[in-house]
């Protein structure tokens, strides 16, 4: 793990409620880090996928056969979600890879069950601040929260109960 992540991660978990045996998705999860650290809330499990093998065999190797933790080499692009699966989706530093953001938020939605949340960080000026996140979130309704630094923004959203 990169130095100050775990702080990062923190400051994530802070804009969260309580993920205690929740099911997590963590998209570009890179080397599990972020999954790792959800076992530590007590998450029922985690499913991360990143396009890289470097990482994802990385990310296998630190999961040290915990088998809450899943992790698979995946375009999340061109990724099948499963339909109203997920407690929460995550995404650090992952979704300015995406060319098309719309359909990206959409397979994020349905994925999600009625009252999950979605968190994602991103850098200022990139495609959360730029709205495309943001519109579908206030499709969902008012329970938002963001947390801005000089280089990130994070947001929290709730999917609607219905
Ligand atoms: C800046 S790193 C963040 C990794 C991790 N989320 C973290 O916070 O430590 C970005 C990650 O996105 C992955 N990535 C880029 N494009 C992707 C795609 N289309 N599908 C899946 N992963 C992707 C990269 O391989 C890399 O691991």
């Amino acid at each position: 793990m990169y130095p100050g992540l775990s702080k990062g991660y923190d400051t994530l978990f802070d804009l969260m409620p309580d993920i205690k045996d929740a099911t997590v998705l963590d998209l570009a999860c890179g080397d599990g880090a972020f999954s790792r650290k959800c076992l530590t809330k007590g998450v029922a499990s985690v499913d991360g996928y990143d396009i890289s093998s470097m990482m994802i065999d990385k990310a296998i190797k630190d999961a040290n056969n915990e088998h809450r933790l899943v992790f698979k080499v995946a375009d999340i692009e061109k990724l099948d979600l499963p339909v109203n699966r997920y407690n929460v989706v995550h995404s650090q530093f992952g979704l300015h890879y995406v060319s098309d953001l719309p359909s990206m938020m959409n397979r994020i939605a349905k994925s999600l069950k009625p009252g999950g949340i979605f968190v994602a960080t991103s850098y200022i000026n990139s495609c959360i601040d730029s709205g495309l996140i943001l519109e579908k979130f206030l499709e969902w309704g008012p329970d938002i929260g963001t947390k801005v630094t000089p280089y990130a923004v994070m947001i929290r959203a709730r999917k609607s109960n219905n």
